[in-house]
């Protein structure tokens, strides 16, 4: 399986913090955001990583990360995204990397408590179709949200005004290599973007897409608020502990 990290984006959110710089180079507690879903790839056993970046500073994160020596990487690959196109319109650019292997797509600014060892090996054996990780939240409409039939996933709604669950899709994705073709068939939506939420759903009506609840704490980082939960929970569970990297 190989990995792909999304740090594209303005980050408007968290304006005036991103004036100068991206959002995924910001400080969570003593490391750059970035650091957080590389670390969880590496930390589930996946050894070829891509790192889609744009917007501001894309050069400050091949200064930053070189060829990813400090997360234990051979290589570290970097792809750039023009413009504003949205989560699906970023992972379009991971076609060639994955080159038809599986891959697991960990959104720049979701951060994780814990790992993913389990849900990767189940998609290993899973071998087709696509896997998400819930999480439940008091804020589900910020969130692509399930609207779930007992256990199953009946279609997921992207920040829904009245959320029918209240659970959260997170940023990390498993998918097979037909991802981008069904990349291909989207349409922008509302807000202008190419969204992972009509991917997830055309799996769903495909049938093929099965999920798993996230273990322990789960944030996104792209909000001030989010930001500083960020920072909380992370000085407060240690990063050496949750990166698995002795300090
Ligand atoms: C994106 C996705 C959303 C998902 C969230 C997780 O939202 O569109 O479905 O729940 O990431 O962090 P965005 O950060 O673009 O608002």
């Amino acid at each position: 399986m190989k990995g792909i990290v999304l740090a594209g984006g303005l980050g408007t959110r968290l304006l005036p913090l991103t004036k100068v710089t991206n959002k995924h180079l910001l400080p969570v507690y003593d490391r750059p955001m970035i650091y957080y879903p590389i670390q969880a790839l590496v930390n589930a056993g996946v050894k070829e990583i891509l790192l889609v970046t744009g917007g501001n500073n894309a050069g400050d994160f091949l200064r930053l990360l070189g060829n990813g020596k400090e997360f234990g990487l051979k290589h570290l690959d970097y792809t750039y995204q023009e413009g504003e196109g949205g989560i699906a319109d970023a992972l379009r650019l991971a076609e060639y990397f994955a080159d038809g292997e599986p891959i697991c797509v960990v959104l720049g600014d979701n951060i994780i408590e814990g790992n993913i060892v389990k849900a990767a090996q189940a998609f290993r054996d899973q071998k087709e179709g696509a896997k998400i990780l819930l999480k439940q939240v008091e804020d589900p409409q910020r969130f692509g949200v399930p609207v779930l039939n007992g256990k199953q996933v009946v279609r997921i709604e992207e920040k829904p005004a009245r959320p029918q669950s209240s659970y959260a899709v997170t940023g990390i994705y498993f998918y097979d290599a037909r991802v981008f073709s069904i990349i291909k068939t989207l349409k922008p939506s509302g807000r202008g973007e190419l969204e992972i939420t009509d991917v997830n759903n055309a799996y769903i009506e495909a049938g093929q897409l099965t999920w798993d609840l996230l273990d322990g704490w789960w944030t996104d980082a792209g909000t001030i608020e989010s930001l500083h939960r960020a920072n909380q929970l992370v000085a407060k569970t240690g990063a050496n502990k949750m990166t698995g990297v002795e300090g």
